[in-house]
């Protein structure tokens, strides 16, 4: 069997997309990156895309009239490049209904907190103003509500008395880098299936008290 094709659709920095680039930069890897996608020409990311080899497109939600116009456009650009799971990456723009229809359970993103806990934007500030003492990331399949749909992995990162929301946002990125390929793998592997509204897992996983759940690397 080839290598699952993704999409990454980002609009800015593209951290966790270098992170999917290295992981899939080995040839082992059961996932490869088609095409990246930005609706935005001055994202960061397209440059590291550009820099790995990788297919580049911009399109530009600015210049479409309505949001199923940009969707629509983005779906005939993912498939074109053939690709088998979209990956949102720091994605800003909110897929409509009729996109993640098309993509049903084809479509992923990760989000810097544990999930169902602080969706939405400013998370970390959130975080801390709250108290909470642990949070951490969540990749997740996409639902046409915002962060919502079966979490495929989650990782837990602790809060710390002295923390800014900048302090805490670069300790969960870490994690996110850990995470997102990690989440991938089990997809472009099979080893999720759906069940219920809720990811389960092919083969049986030993869950101790690790705190990325379900732990990396096994094969
Ligand atoms: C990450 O924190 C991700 O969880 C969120 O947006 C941020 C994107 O960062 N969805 P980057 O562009 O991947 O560096």
């Amino acid at each position: 069997m080839g290598r699952m094709k993704l999409g990454v659709l980002i609009s800015g920095r593209g951290s966790n997309l270098q992170a999917l680039i290295h992981a899939c930069s080995d040839n082992n890897d059961p996932a490869e990156i088609a095409l990246v996608l930005s609706n935005r020409p001055d994202a960061k990311g397209l440059e590291r895309a550009a820099a790995a080899g990788i297919a580049t497109q911009v399109i530009d939600h600015k210049s479409f009239d309505d949001r199923d116009a940009f969707d629509s456009a983005l779906s005939d650009a993912l498939s074109a490049a053939d690709v088998a799971l979209v990956c949102l990456a720091g994605f800003m723009r909110l897929l409509q209904e009729s996109f993640v229809e098309r993509w049903h359970d084809r479509v992923i993103n990760i989000h810097p907190s544990l999930l169902p806990a602080f969706r939405g934007l400013n998370v970390h500030e959130r975080v801390i103003q709250s108290g909470v003492r642990i949070t951490g990331c969540s990749v997740h399949m996409v639902r046409s509500s915002v962060d919502d749909g079966p979490i495929i992995i989650q990782a837990a990162v602790p809060v710390l008395p002295q923390d800014t929301a900048h302090d805490l946002a670069a300790r969960v990125l870490k994690a996110e880098h850990k995470i997102y390929p990690e989440a991938v793998r089990l997809i472009a592997q099979g080893r999720i299936k759906l069940h219920s509204g809720r990811v389960d897992f092919v083969d049986s996983m030993e869950l101790g008290a690790l705190l990325i759940n379900p732990p990396l690397g096994r094969n």
